[in-house]
């Protein structure tokens, strides 16, 4: 199965992606995180994307482009994948049904950018493990502590209220029309993101079946 994640910034889709992976024993690729490890390790790709994510701006299509072919060509992508992240714009989709034939599903996780917002700035996540929280929605059990392996949380860069602002504009622009392009290939599945995470996830098994 190969499925790609839609959403605005904060819309769930790494929680989700998280909970489909376990399901459903698919590779897990995340262009944001892969681009993070980037940034942290210092590559010239990382140099180049760091200052473009802390403004809310997309990297270039060529370049994650150039990253997702590469990705999906490792060992643990045979038995599917899902795509978080990727594709974000037209010219990324086509390039993906290009190099994979089509995807099976297309999944748009959709919320109002009002509470993507409050989500953004609430957001925490574990700099050791990945694990993320919320303040408000998915409180750690110690306040800045994560739950499993005891590390201090930390905030992303780009999740304070001018960034977060940013990306929106940005989802709106750039990837929105990605929905119409998924609905024309009678491939998306649209679930609202504002029923609480596991009613979401219930809503996507459904619609994927087992
Ligand atoms: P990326 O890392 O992909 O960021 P994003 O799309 O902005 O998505 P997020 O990670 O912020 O949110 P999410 O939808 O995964 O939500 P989450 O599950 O964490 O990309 C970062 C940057 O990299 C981009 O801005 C761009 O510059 C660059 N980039 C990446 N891919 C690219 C591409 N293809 N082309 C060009 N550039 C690219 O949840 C958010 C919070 O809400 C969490 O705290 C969570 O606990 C909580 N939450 C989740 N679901 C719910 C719910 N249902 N109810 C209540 N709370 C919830």
């Amino acid at each position: 199965m190969k499925l790609v994640l839609i959403g605005a910034p904060a819309a769930g889709k790494g929680t989700q992606a998280r909970k489909l992976i376990d399901k459903y024993k698919l590779a897990y690729i995340s262009t944001g995180d892969m681009l993070r490890e980037e940034v942290s390790k210092g590559t010239a790709l990382g140099l180049e994307a760091k200052s473009i994510m802390a403004s809310g701006a997309l990297v270039s299509d060529e370049l994650i482009i150039a990253i997702v072919r590469e990705r999906i060509k490792a060992d643990d992508c045979k038995n599917g994948f899902i795509l978080d992240g990727f594709p974000r714009t037209v010219v990324q989709a086509e390039k993906l049904d290009e190099l994979i034939g089509s995807v099976d599903k297309a999944i748009y996780i959709n919320c109002p950018d009002e509470a993507l917002l409050k989500r953004i700035t609430a957001r925490q996540t574990c700099p050791k493990c990945g694990a993320s929280y919320n303040k408000i929605s998915v409180p750690p059990k110690v306040p800045d502590i994560c739950d499993v392996c005891g590390e201090k949380l930390t905030q992303r860069k780009d999740d304070t209220v001018e960034a977060g602002k940013a990306r929106l504009e940005t989802f709106h622009k750039q990837s929105e029309p990605l929905v119409d392009y998924y609905k024309k290939q009678n491939r998306l599945f649209e679930v609202d993101g504002m029923i609480g995470i596991d009613n979401v996830s219930s809503a996507i098994f459904a619609e994927l079946g087992d």
